[in-house]
């Protein structure tokens, strides 16, 4: 099965609050997306990398991806939805397109061995599949800093990426689309497709806050010694 990997950095990094876009910063020596790309190669069963940047990022992305099998950058939009519907079309426009896409944020630079065969097992049986893990706290809904009720937390998961596809099922769930949706499996759920989990891990973080990158590094730094 051809598999290309969609490398989702096209955002700006609004709530981490750096003076250049999070994907692009510094994780022990090397910049947290090009961490994403090669965690995504790493067991060989992604063909290549599609990355998807900001306009005008294109020559860098490519330079921090410089050695890998990485596709011509793609230009993303202003939504992630916009940005991966970008890189899908690019895709599309190749002879032939992949038979399956996984869909990763940059944001992700730890991608645990075993998620990524374990999602392509999945699309054996299914269109789609995510990796996600059980929600651990107690959910609250509040009003005005009130609580209106515990929501039970049975059978509630927390969304990962990389997210895996097969190519045709998600492109046209893309062409589709009227609503924005918070991933791509919601796309392919509201074209009343069945989407599988696999178990997540709580080392797949995406780095949303500077907090994120600090215990990223830790972690890391920790796996080294
Ligand atoms: N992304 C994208 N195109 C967008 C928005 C986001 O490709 N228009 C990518 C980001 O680069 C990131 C991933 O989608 O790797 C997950 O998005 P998020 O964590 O929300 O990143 P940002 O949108 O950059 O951050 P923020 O929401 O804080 O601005
Ligand atoms: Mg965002």
């Amino acid at each position: 099965m051809t598999v290309i990997a969609l490398l989702m950095a096209a955002g700006s990094g609004q709530r981490f609050g750096a003076a250049q876009p999070k994907q692009y910063l510094p994780l022990l020596g090397r910049a947290v997306l090009r961490h994403a790309a090669e965690a995504l190669l790493a067991e060989g069963r992604v063909t290549a990398i599609q990355p998807v940047c900001a306009r005008g990022e294109e020559g860098r992305i490519a330079a921090l991806l410089e050695g890998l099998p990485s596709l011509p950058p793609v230009t993303g939009g202003a939504t992630r939805q916009e940005s991966v519907r970008a890189g899908l079309e690019a895709l599309a426009r190749r002879a032939p397109p992949p038979e399956a896409v996984l869909v990763h944020d940059a944001a992700r630079p730890v991608v645990p061995s075993g998620t990524i065969p374990a999602l392509l097992a999945a699309l054996d049986t299914h269109p789609g599949a995510i990796p996600a893990q059980p929600v651990a706290d107690t959910l609250k809904r509040a009003e005005g800093g009130l609580i209106a009720v515990t929501v039970p937390r049975a059978g509630l998961y927390r969304a990962q990426t990389p997210q895996a596809f097969r190519f045709a099922p998600l492109l046209a769930a893309h062409r589709a689309a009227a609503e924005e949706a918070t991933d791509d499996a919601q796309l392919l759920e509201r074209a009343g497709a069945t989407v599988a989990l696999v178990p997540g891990a709580e080392t797949n973080v995406k780095i949303t806050f500077p907090e994120d990158l600090a215990r990223v590094e830790a972690m890391l730094m920790t796996r080294l010694m």
